[in-house]
């Protein structure tokens, strides 16, 4: 069945984005509109957001009706994203800020009113539309509260019999604020309660989507093994446990459009698995970009990430010195973040001139030059969802080291020494030691082994990481979501 389909999200690539998450709503929604649905992505207009020319005005005074009496007027913004329609919240008091959570590391403190916001403006827009999705895809907390608003304030009305799909993208953010927050949205106090919205006398809007919604995803099998266990369940576990019966986890597919180092135009030359001299044009355009010691025998290992205790890169800031002290390699990092992590890259770059770069800020043309012009890429996560950057390393014969958590260990294959099988490098400690010798692994494969790490490359850029069968999985959730709602579920 072509499907209607709303997706409703924080962030889109490439207008706004932070994390996978944006790179994950935007290649989904063009794979299904590819596939004939008919797919709107509502997402905020933040000021940060370069227009492009082909956007629209599509309404000027959408009514949002909040709680405590509250009536609010807002425009939509349309932009086409391949087959699938953006249409983007413009209302200036919340969104007309240059970050979308945050600005330097300082939560917004309304972040709670901004996306209660974002949920009930999606729902009106459909409701003053006459557009009635068959499902309407949630993405993390931001849009929590809509399959609580399904269930209460608007289970009577025409969005009534519409499934939700609730994906889990990072389960430790769960948009937790204080009830007032409850109140504003117009949401019954009684969903103030532990099974729906209320968690250790808060709103937690994550929680209320998770109660409330038709079916929950998230973004890997193992990651949605791992969120019932109390190691990963931020508490969550528990009703995740209970909900187990309606959680799958479907591995991320790329977007090839953008992710392949055989059309991409962000780098300076193009490679295939079988023309791959294009590669080593990258490192070295890389190497010069970012004033490494140019230089095709050493191996050079990348990262591009937030930098944030999830990561686990503060692992590999307390390595680096004896690293480079004691192998012959260079790192390159792409990453923002915490500021004590950022400085300690910035010192570790001063120190060691030629063998460690850096680059603090966020940087699309970059990350592609790094993920194209390293040899390596470090992913040393403590837990990792799924993870995009695994997967475009792979594509780009980029090798992974990773750790054995969430959607790495379902995307990267162990490397088997002297067979050449294998993707990536892949290690179970989350400690500085077993990242040092995993990497000093790796750098022996490189100076010892040269041939597995042509077979390992060959691996890696065949594997297939497209979204045909993660859409499949995807299809039968909404079809499986749909047949539940309509028995009232
Ligand atoms: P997460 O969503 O947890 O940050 P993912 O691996 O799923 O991790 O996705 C990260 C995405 O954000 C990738 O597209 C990556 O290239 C991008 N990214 C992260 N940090 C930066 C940065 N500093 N500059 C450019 N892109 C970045
Ligand atoms: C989150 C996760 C990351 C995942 C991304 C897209 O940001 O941290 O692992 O790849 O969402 O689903």
């Amino acid at each position: 069945m072509k499907k209607k389909i709303l997706m409703v999200s924080p962030e889109c690539a490439p207008f706004s984005k932070v994390g996978g998450l944006a790179d994950m709503v935007s290649s989904i929604s063009k794979q299904f509109a590819e596939d004939g649905c008919e797919v709107k992505i509502f997402t905020p207009l933040y000021s940060s957001i370069k227009r492009p020319d082909n956007m629209t005005k599509y309404m000027d005074n959408l009514s949002v009706h909040m709680g405590l009496g509250i009536e609010e007027f807002a425009a939509v913004w349309n932009a086409p994203l391949g087959k699938a329609e953006v249409y983007f919240l413009e209302f200036n008091r919340y969104y007309d800020r240059p970050g979308i959570y945050n600005f330097n590391s300082i939560s917004y403190d309304d972040n709670g009113g901004r996306f209660a916001f974002m949920a009930r403006a999606a729902l009106e827009f459909c409701l003053a539309t006459g557009w009635y999705p068959d499902v309407i895809h949630c993405h993390d907390w931001t849009a929590g509260l809509i399959p609580v608003y399904l269930n209460t304030t608007l289970r009577q009305s025409p969005l009534g019999r519409t499934a939700t799909v609730f994906t889990i993208h990072n389960l430790q953010h769960q948009g937790v604020f204080d009830r007032g927050v409850l109140e504003y949205a117009g949401l019954p106090q009684s969903e103030f309660r532990s099974d729906s919205c209320e968690s250790y006398g808060a709103l937690n809007m994550m929680k209320g989507g998770l109660y409330n919604c038709t079916k929950i995803t998230t973004v890997s099998p193992t990651y949605a093994k791992e969120i019932q266990t109390q190691e990963f369940g931020c508490g969550l576990d528990g009703l995740l446990r209970f909900r187990a019966g309606d959680l799958i986890g479907i591995l991320n597919g790329v977007d090839t459009q953008e992710w392949n180092p055989a059309t991409d135009k962000r780098i300076p030359a193009n490679y295939s698995v079988k023309k791959m001299a294009g590669k080593a044009e990258c490192k070295k355009a890389l190497q010069e970009k970012v004033g490494l010691n140019v230089d095709d025998k050493v191996p050079l290992f990348g990262v591009v990430s937030r930098l944030f205790d999830q990561k686990g890169l503060d692992l590999l800031a307390r390595i680096v010195q004896p690293l480079v002290d004691n192998m012959n390699i260079q790192l390159m990092i792409l990453g923002n973040g915490e500021t004590w992590l950022e400085d300690s890259f910035k010192n570790l770059t001063s120190a060691n001139p030629g063998k460690v770069a850096s680059f603090i800020g966020f940087n699309a043309d970059l990350s592609h030059l790094v993920e194209a012009g390293s040899d390596f890429f470090l992913m040393p996560s403590r837990f990792e969802p799924c993870g995009l950057n695994q997967m475009y390393s792979m594509i780009y014969g980029t090798l992974p080291i990773v750790r054995r958590t969430g959607g790495l260990s379902d995307t990267v294959e162990q490397y088997v020494e002297g067979k050449g099988v294998g993707t990536g490098f892949v290690f179970d400690n989350a400690t500085a030691d077993a990242l040092y010798n995993t990497i000093g692994w790796a750098c022996s494969t490189w100076y010892d082994r040269p041939n597995d790490i042509t077979k390992m490359r060959k691996n890696a850029m065949s594997a297939d990481f497209t979204w045909s069968n993660s859409a499949l999985q995807y299809d039968q959730v909404y079809d499986w979501a749909i047949a539940s709602r309509s028995l009232g579920m």
